[in-house]
């Protein structure tokens, strides 16, 4: 995580809002912004890879295969996990970018784990992490309230004991794409002039459809995902939902029939980092996950794209 912090009563002297309609409609009380220039997600993702690396005492050289889910590459191309690969020693690996919006995590985390189920691969590397704050526009209150910069990783290995990422249900639905996207910059509109005074190089998000949308299908596919694998409200350990809302939240965790307390959040101090909430949630509650939790992760996001998978975890958390 960036250290800035910036609270809802710095976007009150920005933007025409109040920190109480924030936290009400959204429940984010601050998030965080990553400052200083030429600095861009993979240099995020750089400091997260090194401090996994270092924890679990493997050489950068280990790693086989790099996936980087983001919606704020460091640029077009080359790909942010080819910077990242560069940026950590990685040189042994190859790597792509997942583009889902907020459901990128969950789409990379779904591919790594084909290539460690065929045996392809033993040590693959999944990144979840956004720069909103260089695609937010903080004259636009409906939006520049929502999001915040952050990144996480985690790493995929092989095992034999029936542990791991056994189920994922992935949805899009390109329909959705005139709800929430970015203008210009790509084959269609590349940048001009016009393009940038237009301002149609931020983030377009018509909110109130996008929470529709958004609060029906996550809690749908997560309710999916627990009746195709048997699990009930009493034998799910944990719900990782996306943290785009909370209401968002409350409404899938509702529908799942679970206890408020099998729920990470941590919208009120992120905001909405994109492709960062799901690894970040893990990284901060690692320590109380214990080998044979059962975990969803959901996840809706821009697309529209959303998702839910189901991981048995592997470890106890405060022997990692
Ligand atoms: C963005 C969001 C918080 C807005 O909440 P909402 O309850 O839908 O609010 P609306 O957009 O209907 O706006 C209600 C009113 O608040 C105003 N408003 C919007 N943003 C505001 C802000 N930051 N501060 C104060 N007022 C605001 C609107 O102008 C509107 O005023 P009006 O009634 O006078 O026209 C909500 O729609 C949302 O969370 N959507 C999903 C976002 C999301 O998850 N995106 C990521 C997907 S992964």
């Amino acid at each position: 995580m960036p250290e800035y912090v910036l609270t809802n009563k710095e976007l009150e002297t920005l933007v025409d809002t109040t920190d109480e309609w924030i936290q009400t409609r959204n429940g984010i009380r601050e998030r965080r912004i990553l400052k200083g220039e030429g600095l861009g997600t993979s240099d995020m993702a750089t400091e997260a890879v090194k401090e996994l690396l270092q924890k679990r005492g493997i050489s950068p050289l280990d790693i086989e295969l790099v996936i980087c889910a983001t919606t704020t590459p460091d640029m077009q191309f080359p790909a942010t996990a080819n910077v990242i690969s560069d940026k950590t020693g990685m040189k042994n690996a190859f790597g792509f970018d997942v583009s889902a919006a907020c459901s990128g995590f969950l789409y990379a985390l779904t591919t790594g784990a084909q290539y460690i189920e065929t045996g392809r691969h033993k040590k693959v590397l999944v990144i979840g992490g956004d720069k909103m704050s260089s695609i937010l526009n903080y004259e636009d209150r409906a939006t520049c309230i929502i999001f915040g910069d952050g990144c996480g990783c985690v790493l995929l290995e092989p095992d034999t004991e029936g542990y791991g990422i056994i189920d994922s249900v992935l949805k899009s639905d390109g329909a959705g794409r005139a709800f929430l996207h970015q203008k210009a910059g790509g084959s269609v509109k590349p940048a001009t002039v016009e393009t940038v005074m237009n301002r149609e190089h931020f983030v377009y998000q018509e909110g109130q459809t996008v929470f529709k949308f958004a609060v029906k299908n996550m809690a749908e596919v997560a309710a999916e995902i627990m009746d195709r694998n048997g699990l009930t409200s009493d034998s799910v350990t944990w719900l990782v939902p996306h943290q785009a809302n909370k209401r968002i939240i409350d409404a899938t965790r509702e529908r799942m029939n679970l206890a408020p307390e099998k729920v990470m959040i941590n919208i009120e101090r992120y905001g909405n980092t994109t492709n960062g909430t799901l690894p970040l949630c893990l990284w901060e509650w690692e320590s109380q996950l214990k080998r044979g939790d059962n975990i969803i992760l959901a996840a809706f996001g821009g697309g529209f794209t959303w998702g839910a998978t189901y991981i048995r975890w592997a470890y106890d958390g405060n022997k990692s």
